[in-house]
């Protein structure tokens, strides 16, 4: 039993760990809900019991063992050493430590092992990275991943509860009629559009979350080789991100053999009956933890290479369910080292 924090409580991903723990029966012994200071005194449910949010503050971590945070990126640099130096092991689904050679960057259908290299910090990688590596690993292991074409399809929720209501009330005026309300957490409006930028553009003309798949993929495949070229798109879909993804491996590998791979693989659901307007879909994924996949096809010039359309929750898999996977795997290190 684990004396738990969740950091973040009031956010998107943090109300989906509360889930998430919930559901996982994950062996809370004590638990508490941190935010900022504008959520002290609002409440969440956690196990039928309504527990208050607390504002942050470097006594919060006495005596708490796993912290689950969901902040953003500044916040988490400050905060997650801060627990992690109170002796906490602090699950960080933010940026702020993913590419620190010294944080293991993990998903647990890939890459477990990593966990136990810890040094108190641990990093949730990025939600359209996290569905891709699942579907990519057991073609890796198969056949090895040389390069990988992917433009994603992202939901409003990937940008948090602000994503979230920025759909909702350009939605609602389109409905009634009304002015759509001008955008301010995209760049554009996103009812009825899709926007080709997902948060800053770097020099070169490729923005963070494009190459945060690029130097993710390679950090948790273990593989500095593989090349990845990223075009991510935000759409006007609440939850989950849909990917196309083109994958050339150094052996070919047939449609069949794909399909058998993803068959047993752990987090994946194949999702592929396409005569019966059968794949994965945004809608049908919600709420669900898996990494779906479908649409397989060969590329119709080069045996090497196939194409197919992954989807998954980012608020689940991309987010929450992978941070209380890595919890659990921490749990499991445990008879080893006592
Ligand atoms: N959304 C996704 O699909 C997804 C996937 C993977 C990773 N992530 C990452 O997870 C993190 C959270 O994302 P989100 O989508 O949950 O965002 P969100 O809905 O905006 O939630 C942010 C959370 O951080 C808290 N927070 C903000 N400033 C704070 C401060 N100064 N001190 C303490 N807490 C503070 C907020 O508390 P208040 O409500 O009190 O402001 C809220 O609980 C981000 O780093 C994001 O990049 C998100």
């Amino acid at each position: 039993m684990k004396n738990v924090a969740v950091v973040g409580a009031s956010g998107a991903v943090g109300d989906r760990m509360i889930r998430l723990l919930e559901e996982r029966a994950f062996p809370v012994a004590a638990i508490k809900f941190l935010a900022s200071e504008r959520s002290a005194g609002k409440t969440v449910t956690f196990r039928g019991e309504t527990f208050p949010i607390e504002a942050i503050a470097r006594g919060a971590f006495r005596g708490v063992e796993i912290v689950l945070s969901s902040t953003p990126g500044t916040v988490s640099r400050e905060w997650s050493p801060i627990a992690a130096a109170a002796g906490a092991v602090v699950v960080d689904n933010s940026s702020a430590f993913r590419m620190d050679p010294n944080v293991p960057l993990v998903v647990p259908e890939v890459n477990p092992h990593d966990v136990a290299w810890n040094e108190g910090i641990i990093a949730n990688p990025n939600c359209s990275t996290i569905q891709m590596v699942v579907a990519l690993k057991p073609l890796h292991n198969a056949a090895r991943v040389r390069r990988v074409v992917v433009s994603t399809y992202q939901s409003v929720s990937g940008a948090g509860m602000k994503g979230i209501h920025e759909l909702e009330t350009q939605a609602e005026a389109a409905v009634k009629k009304r002015a759509i309300p001008a955008p301010s957490k995209f760049a554009h409006q996103i009812i009825g559009n899709c926007i080709p930028q997902i948060d800053e553009f770097v020099p070169g003309g490729y923005t963070k979350e494009e190459l945060k798949m690029v130097n993710e993929t390679r950090k948790i495949m273990g593989d500095s080789t593989i090349d990845v070229s990223p075009t991510c798109v935000r759409v006007p879909v609440a939850f989950c991100h849909s990917e196309s993804i083109l994958v050339e491996t150094e052996r070919p590998i047939t449609v069949e053999e794909a399909r058998a791979l993803w068959a047993v693989a752990p987090g994946v659901t194949l999702v592929d009956d396409p005569t019966n307007r059968i794949y994965p879909l945004a809608a049908e994924a919600a709420g669900r933890d898996d990494v779906f996949v479908g649409r397989i096809r060969q590329d119709l010039s080069r045996s090497n290479v196939l194409l197919f359309w992954c989807v998954s929750d980012n608020l689940r898999k991309g987010a929450a369910t992978n941070a209380v996977q890595i919890a659990e795997e921490l749990l499991k290190l445990e008879p080893a080292r006592s």
